[in-house]
């Protein structure tokens, strides 16, 4: 970013007070937030100490708070013991052994209820099976699954004894796969024979077969759960299935007293250079975050049903599916399919029949069922919704104002909740009793995680809107403790840029006249044209705000003047228009964006799709796109398209 930031141009002004039946009944008071707040100001070691004593239970008290002795390689609550399972399940199957921990809709609507008593015996069971194939404290699992109950089980099962588990999300293929289990030198897979999703069952246990031939691998074992009965080859000396290797098992198993510090899991993600990264937690302070964010953020009381439609492979199910709602003795939904099989209204068919209370999705999400029209959720009660939220990208204030209406009825508070894969937990979100929000921005930073927007030299950007480097100015408990085998790469993607002083996020934002902040996106889709900084998202969300379109992404191309064009890829509301029998379509476009945010955003091409590329887990392929744009060759994978005909709509051959 050069010394001129990235210019704001959003022009969004709408505010949404919480209601006062929602302020009077909310976890957190304003009253407390200030409190909170203040502790965190003047004794932030203090502050995090206290929040640790009071939310969980330690087998050994912790004397340090925050070891800052190798910086910014961070420890917190250091000689502290804990199990995190044991705070999940074990304490709360004493406190209220039959209450339901998990409700769970199979994609054929089969659904079934798993009680904290028997979540805990079904984790105790697999904890022992895996003690029994030799698994040791520090080992790595790599869990390969469908979204079914059993996922969740084999990660606490995993964190009862210490094994470091990595999900790899069930969308992968074999290839990713494969990178990751050698990554982690992975000693046992858990994986299922398959998974059903969209009326197609996924063979992962073919997969993972794939992905283990060819190659001296670490891998001991495969456990195999029984999820669809199709056929799949077992090796014999390798490969066990779950109900074998739990069946005599015995229902008391042990939580290791581990240090706080012990990894609780590696998750891969993907950075903008090279290998996936393996983002590595901690116990403890993840733990803490997981626990405190889920009970302030999303407002948790003991009748609330949560659903969060995550999937565990990614760090949204980690946090607010396996770990911070069960620590908070809640009661989750799991569903295991596609949003839309077999109807666009299965989302919401679901919110109905399980009186789900608190709901938790993506953007794309919301964007995709929007697409569908009001009269399919019309169709269902919503009225059990209380709380909405959403996580993993800006939110375009169109799709907010019509998660606000259409969903919420405008009696929900959304939180647009602001984290990442490396800082395990919310950063920054409205607590929904306290804060107004507003369409588009993730409001406020939560107590005692402090934020802050810095230019090109680390000095904070004082004038509101204008944009810069989001970064966190002090080390958190559930922080990234390091890259997986790679710390270099830790300091040298998270801290160098400014000495080791500020952990850079890799986003842009701006805090506006409250102070809220405003995502405008990754640093590497920053555009620059003519000289002026854009946030992508910005182009986007104009776009998109346009009656016809449904959904739009742009990446930057180079231009001989301006120095970057913008190139839009756009899906709009019924036939899909072309560039060349509809010029009309595209300048009336143009000139809509120009409209919206100013001449300097109007896009130099827009192409049209009926569907943007994304991965299975929903994120635009912004890498492709941009490629495309350029007219360069597709070198990147694409094998997690859901639709590979979309590449010829995308070269504009189609
Ligand atoms: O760019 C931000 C975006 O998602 C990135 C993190 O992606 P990942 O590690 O996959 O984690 C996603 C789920 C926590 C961030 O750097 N992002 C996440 N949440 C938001 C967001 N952008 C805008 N608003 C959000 N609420």
């Amino acid at each position: 970013m050069s010394e001129k930031t990235i210019e704001s141009i959003l022009n969004e002004k709408r505010q949404f007070p919480p209601s006062e039946t929602f302020s009077q009944q909310a976890n957190i008071t304003p009253t407390e937030l200030e409190a909170l707040k203040k502790h965190a100001e003047e004794d932030y070691q203090g502050y995090w100490a206290k929040l640790a004593q009071e939310n969980l239970y330690w087998f050994k008290d912790f004397s340090t708070v925050l070891d800052d002795t190798n910086a910014p390689n961070y420890q917190w609550f250091t000689d502290g013991e804990i199990n995190v399972s044991y705070n999940c399940l074990d304490l709360n199957a004493q406190k209220f052994p039959n209450k339901k921990a998990i409700i769970f809709e199979a994609e054929n609507g089969e659904t079934k209820t798993i009680t904290y008593q028997e979540l805990l015996d079904e984790v105790s069971k697999l904890s022992n099976g895996l003690l029994d194939l030799g698994v040791q404290a520090l080992d790595r699992v790599v869990i390969y699954m469908p979204m079914v109950p059993e996922a969740v089980i084999a990660m606490q099962a995993c964190a009862r004894i210490g094994a470091v588990h990595s999900v790899v999300f069930g969308g992968f293929s074999s290839n990713a796969l494969k990178d990751r289990i050698e990554d982690a030198a992975a000693k046992v897979v858990i994986t299922a024979d398959g998974a059903f999703r969209g009326g197609k069952i996924i063979p992962l246990k073919d997969s993972t077969d794939k992905a283990l031939e060819g190659w001296e691998t670490p891998v001991k074992n495969v456990v195999v759960f029984q999820r669809t009965g199709e056929p799949i080859n077992m090796s014999n000396q390798r490969d066990i299935w779950w109900h074998d290797l739990t069946k005599d098992q015995d229902r008391e198993s042990k939580a290791l007293a581990l240090n706080s510090e012990h990894p609780l899991f590696i998750l891969y993600t993907s950075g903008s250079t090279g290998k996936p990264k393996g983002i590595q937690h901690s116990s403890g302070g993840y733990l803490l975050h997981a626990k405190t964010t889920f009970q302030w953020i999303f407002d948790i009381k003991d009748s609330d049903v949560f659903w969060c439609t995550a999937d565990v492979g990614w760090i949204t199910g980690h946090s607010y599916v396996a770990y911070g709602p069960l620590a908070a003795g809640a009661t989750i939904l799991i569903y295991e399919g596609a949003p839309t099989y077999p109807h666009p209204g299965r989302f919401w068919e679901i919110c109905e029949r399980h009186k789900v209370t608190l709901f938790y999705t993506a953007p794309t999400a919301i964007r995709a069922l929007m697409k569908f029209g009001d009269n399919i959720p019309n169709q269902y009660d919503l009225s059990t919704l209380r709380l909405l939220g959403t996580v993993g990208e800006p939110i375009n204030p169109e799709a907010w104002m019509w998660y606000h209406s259409v969903i919420g009825k405008e009696k929900c508070p959304i939180v647009d909740t602001w984290w990442q894969t490396e800082t395990g937990a919310a950063m920054i979100s409205p607590l929904p009793g306290v804060i107004s929000t507003k369409p588009g921005s993730c409001t406020q930073s939560l107590p005692g995680i402090m934020m802050d927007i810095v230019d090109d030299r680390g000095n904070t950007v004082d004038q509101p809107n204008k944009g810069g480097y989001l970064v966190v100015t002090k080390p958190w408990p559930s922080m990234l403790r390091t890259i997986w085998g790679d710390n270099d790469r830790y300091i040298e993607t998270y801290w160098a840029k400014f000495n080791n002083r500020l952990y850079v996020a890799g986003d842009s934002a701006n805090q506006d006249e409250d102070e809220f902040f405003w995502i405008m996106g990754r640093i590497d889709d920053v555009l620059n044209v003519s000289g002026h900084r854009l946030g992508t998202m910005e182009v986007e969300s104009a776009l998109v705000s346009h009656p016809n379109v449904v959904e739009a992404a742009v990446v930057g191309k180079p231009h001989d003047i301006k120095g970057e064009g913008i190139f839009a890829f756009v899906v709009t509301k019924g036939e899909r228009p072309t560039e060349d029998k509809e010029p009309k379509a595209t300048k009336e476009l143009r000139n809509w964006v120009a409209e919206q945010v100013g001449p300097i955003a109007k896009p130099d091409d827009i192409r049209y799709l009926e569907n943007l590329p994304k991965t299975r887990s929903g994120k635009i392929m912004r890498r492709l796109l941009r490629a495309i744009a350029r007219g360069e060759e597709i070198t990147q994978d694409i094998s997690t398209l859901e639709d590979e005909g979309i590449i010829k709509q995308l070269q504009g051959t189609d």
